[in-house]
């Protein structure tokens, strides 16, 4: 069976907090040698910071080694290598592959030539589920469950692919969604669909005032991303359109945490760094155990193990 992590949305509630505990316990002890003698393989056709990183840093403190590039034009691919023929070719030296890539479908297309496990690092606009595993996770630490919280999605939703990733994995546990976007970026009829089928609440606005999100267990905050835009023009138009500053959290619920997926550019006002509802630094050191935890499931190293594991080094 084909392990490779495409979307979440497929993933029992079981199987969702099944992988928090694993990220628990690789918190618990982050170093170990638990993934000898393996080969992780990261192939970025898309920039990143954050998940490359976090992926690799998974893999090194688990003992594994890692090759990949950050790059796609140090590659065969500029030589018009097709990525049927580079995933065949690193299947040869990897247990898993890590794949960003900017077309949709990229990493599901990977999976089906391979058998080897295509973890998929965000494919274009569509799906980054390690991400979404590290927002459930983070989401899970702040508020001690994952059940009945209103989650507000401000930004870029029409191709913030970890907005799209969150919306479906959260089905399982009775969300209320507030999505708050201009006209030009706002949440895709496919996903408006999604929540109907599955009966998940949600509501529109374009407001973004302290009155609006006073009521907000999670506040998930998005860039706009130029690199998604045909028109320049209207990115220069939509780019500002949110900011969220320090005198906007007055109203804010004792359990409200900020989430951002990150990097941000004009989302965040720097004077929400130091405020207590700001968690998107610590959200991104959650990336870390969540994708560890992705990454041992991927090579079917469960719980058991883990929890006997006697290489543990801190
Ligand atoms: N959140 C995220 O995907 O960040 P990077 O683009 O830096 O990997």
């Amino acid at each position: 069976m084909n392990r490779s992590v495409i979307t979440l949305a497929n993933l029992s509630k079981e199987k969702i907090q099944y992988l928090i505990r694993l990220s628990e316990e690789f918190e618990r002890h982050t170093n170990r040698r638990l993934l000898e003698g393996k080969v992780v393989a990261t192939l970025f056709f898309e920039p990143s910071t954050r998940t490359r990183l976090s992926f690799e840093t998974a893999a090194n403190r688990l003992g594994a080694r890692i090759i990949g590039f950050t790059d796609p034009k140090v590659t065969s691919s500029t030589k018009g290598e097709t990525l049927h023929d580079t995933i065949k070719m690193v299947s040869n030296y990897a247990d898993v592959i890590v794949m960003r890539h900017f077309l949709e479908g990229a990493a599901q297309y990977a999976s089906e030539i391979t058998d080897v496990p295509i973890i998929n690092a965000g494919d274009g606009s569509n799906q980054h589920p390690s991400q979404t595993m590290l927002d459930l996770y983070s989401i899970y630490k702040t508020q001690g469950h994952l059940d009945n919280l209103h989650i507000y999605l401000v930004g870029d939703l029409k191709y913030g692919r970890t907005v799209h990733s969150l919306l479906m994995a959260m089905r399982h546990f009775n969300p209320t969604f507030h999505f708050i976007a201009p006209k030009e970026l706002e949440m895709p009829e496919e996903y408006k669909i999604y929540c109907e089928e599955q009966n998940i609440k949600y509501f529109e606005t374009r407001d973004f005032n302290e009155d609006v999100i006073a009521d907000a267990d999670i506040l998930y905050m998005t860039r706009v991303q130029r690199e998604r835009f045909t028109d320049l023009m209207e990115y220069e138009r939509v780019k500002d359109s949110y900011l969220l500053c320090n005198q906007m959290l007055r109203k804010a619920k004792s359990n409200m945490k900020i989430l951002h997926p990150l990097p941000r550019l004009n989302e965040i006002n720097i004077d929400v760094d130091s405020n207590p509802h700001a968690y998107y630094f610590e959200q991104a050191h959650n990336g870390l155990f969540a994708r560890q935890a992705l990454i041992c499931d991927v090579l079917n190293i469960g719980l058991d193990q883990i929890l006997n594991d006697n290489t543990i080094i801190d």
